[in-house]
């Protein structure tokens, strides 16, 4: 339960380190990472590298005892890297180059780029590999950040020749397995193969999922390039990588396979305001905190893309500036981030950024600095945050690892897949129906529910736990079925489950193809729906509606929820479950909380905005509320604040020693 902030030294004179840094010090600061946009002051022309100027800010910054976090440059290629090798950038689905001039201008599959990136980390590596200041190193920045994952040119081409025939051996198996007979689209070489941007109507959704498939891959290589060498020279440093929000485009899963901890960037308001998921009453009532899941689902989806570890890289300090609307938070709303953060088992929160910039593309952006260097509000939130921590410590008796190494996991769980999230967003049917959106529904009812939860992904060992949701497992594989069979747990198996095979077509015998070992249903046919139709259901688990995808069930097994036809919409029996359609809100919380029942896993309904998170002995209660929430933990005592919590605010407790296991 540290903190940290994000600091741009070069842009700010030499003069003013050292107060930032004490600044940084009394605030409670002790990570700062630096450098990921740099590349210009370090190496302004073609190999004349400038190392002064960052040698003396880690020298400021490991004089003051605070640790450094070390990002690769290469997120920002300077203007004359780009001028020599003009084929990485980067090319939209429209054909068009995507420029120099503000960030993220390359693509992932070009190999020239590649070699530029292993030339400048293997440098930094060696100068700094083993800098006593420096804990730890950022690959890059945010991949993906403004659409960059999907890159349509020469290079991308190339790319996905190598990629396809790497999988596929020989064309016909390509063809066979896109079924390029309809509309004649079968190819007499991999060379033929172009890429699918640039057709008349959708291309072949087995092509384009391919085509994800390979852009996911480069990602994936391209971070490896960078982990390798700095594994090489920064011996015994954390690497780590920055992801974002509501972000799928590549396999985070993999991506964080090479690295040491899993951190992402976390913009509440920002992201309430621009996100479809959201409705205009949601985006009203939680307008300055954000939306009270956003930040869980986050955290619980990266704590699992990786070994376990979790950091806060850029928490939101205030207002910031490239949402539709870029409103302020609540007072409070920076404190209740940062201990949510903690007690979804973040080790770190770093805030970002140290002080606002007053020129270029972010001077609308809040920092914990204002631009003229005094103090904004989030800094004051930082400094009560960093006195609390000091005060649980005593308060329990432990020292800060010991704060640290407490359990973050949870007993439910959540699958998420984001080759699924791919498959279904390629062809989604229904407009309404969105693989990420049903996920984040399915799991605000769980937390509404009081459950903490572990988002994982189907390679995940499924023992710890005692009941798992799939939200809907497009493909369901060998080994997952094999997984699902042995699961002794609560299995809830959702629309679209084994819909379709590894090569995106419809399984043989039909959806959901595997699970029928494990459930005996078959989907006859689907009606899928735009928003405004919202058909009843009812049954012995409920009533309510259903929303945006209606499977007609083929089934005998014991029907819980019906159509008005009443035609089976949620079957199972035991501990093994089918839902046929996606629930309005409410009816899908008592259906979870059946389910948790037969799992014996103890559910409260909390009040609205209320959420409460579990880690080890202590329990977390948040309010995102507007008016004061009542909430009380049984078998606990308060540690900070208290039962009645004010809007945005924050109470912990201790498991009183009879319930501590
Ligand atoms: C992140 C990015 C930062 C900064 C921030 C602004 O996406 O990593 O560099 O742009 O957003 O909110």
């Amino acid at each position: 339960m540290k903190l940290g902030v994000c600091y741009y030294p070069e842009h700010w004179p030499k003069s003013r380190w050292q107060a930032d840094v004490e600044a940084m010090v009394e605030i409670g600061i002790e990570y700062v990472r630096i450098g990921e946009f740099s590349w210009s002051r370090l190496e302004r022309v073609d190999g004349e590298l400038s190392w002064d100027w960052l040698d003396d800010a880690l020298a400021v910054l490991h004089n003051a005892g605070l640790k450094v976090i070390l990002g690769t440059p290469t997120a920002t290629p300077p203007k004359w890297l780009v001028d020599k090798h003009p084929s990485m950038l980067a090319y939209d689905e429209a054909g068009q180059v995507r420029g120099f001039g503000s960030r993220r201008h390359y693509s992932f599959a070009s190999l020239e780029y590649r070699q530029e990136c292993q030339r400048i980390v293997t440098l930094m590596g060696q100068r700094y590999g083993q800098h006593p200041a420096i804990v730890a190193w950022q690959t890059d920045n945010e991949y993906g950040c403004h659409d960059t994952i999907l890159s349509y040119g020469e290079v991308d081409l190339i790319a996905f020749k190598v990629w396809l025939k790497e999988k596929y051996k020989t064309i016909d198996d390509l063809n066979l397995a896109w079924g390029n007979i309809f509309w004649s689209m079968e190819y007499n070489t991999f060379d033929d193969i172009e890429l699918p941007n640039l057709t008349v109507t959708e291309a072949n959704p087995s092509h384009r999922l391919d085509f994800q498939r390979c852009c996911s891959d480069q990602v994936v290589a391209y971070n490896k390039l960078q982990a390798d060498i700095l594994r090489e020279y920064a011996v015994g440093r954390d690497l780590v990588h920055n992801y974002m929000g509501f972000f799928t485009a590549f396999d985070h899963h993999k991506v964080g396979q090479d690295l040491d901890v899993a951190s992402w960037d976390t913009y509440p308001l920002g992201f309430l305001d621009q996100e479809a998921i959201y409705t205009d009453q949601e985006k009203h009532d939680y307008l300055r905190t954000g939306h009270p899941d956003f930040g869980g689902f986050h955290h619980d989806l990266y704590r699992g893309c990786g070994k376990g570890r979790l950091w806060i890289m850029e928490q939101q300090p205030g207002p910031v500036n490239w949402a539709p609307h870029n409103p302020s938070p609540a007072d409070g709303a920076v404190r209740l981030w940062t201990w949510e953060a903690f007690s979804h088992g973040a080790e770190l929160v770093s805030y970002f950024r140290w002080r606002q910039a007053p020129f270029a593309q972010e001077q609308m952006h809040s920092g914990l600095l204002r631009p003229d260097g005094s103090k904004a509000e989030a800094a004051f939130d930082a400094k009560k945050v960093s006195e609390e921590v000091a005060d649980l410590v005593q308060k329990l008796g432990l020292d800060r690892d010991e704060l640290n190494a407490l359990p973050s996991a949870g007993n439910v769980a959540l699958m998420f897949d984001y080759d699924a999230c791919w498959a279904l967003d390629i062809q989604p049917q229904s407009k309404a129906y969105q693989y990420l959106f049903w996920c984040y529904r399915l799991y605000e009812a769980l937390r509404e529910l009081g459950l903490s939860i572990d988002i994982i992904s189907p390679k995940s060992d499924l023992s710890p736990y005692k009941m798992l949701v799939l939200p809907a497992q497009v493909v369901i594989d060998d080994d997952l079925l094999k997984a699902l069979n042995s699961f002794d747990g609560v299995l809830l198996a959702g629309p679209r489950s084994g819909s379709k095979t590894a090569d995106y077509q419809i399984p043989e015998n039909l959806a959901p193809g595997k699970l029928q070992q494990l459930m005996a249903l078959k989907v006859e046919r689907v009606d899928a729906l735009p928003e405004h139709t919202q058909p009843n259901v009812n049954g012995v688990w409920g009533q309510g509606k259903l929303k945006h995808w209606h499977e007609q069930l083929a089934t005998h097994l014991p029907c819980l929820l019906q159509d008005e036809k009443g035609m089976p919409v949620l079957v199972g029996e035991g501990k093994r479950f089918y839902l046929g359609a996606c629930l309005e809100a409410d009816l899908l919380k008592m259906c979870l909380e059946k389910l948790a029942g037969i799992a014996e896993v103890p559910t409260y309904y909390l009040p609205k905005g209320v959420r409460v998170r579990t880690r080890g002995k202590l329990i977390f209660v948040f309010n995102y509320g507007q008016s004061t929430a009542h909430y009380a933990p049984l078998d606990a005592d308060c540690v900070i604040g208290k039962n009645c919590i004010e809007p945005a605010g924050v109470s912990i407790w201790v498991k009183s020693k009879k319930t501590i296991k």
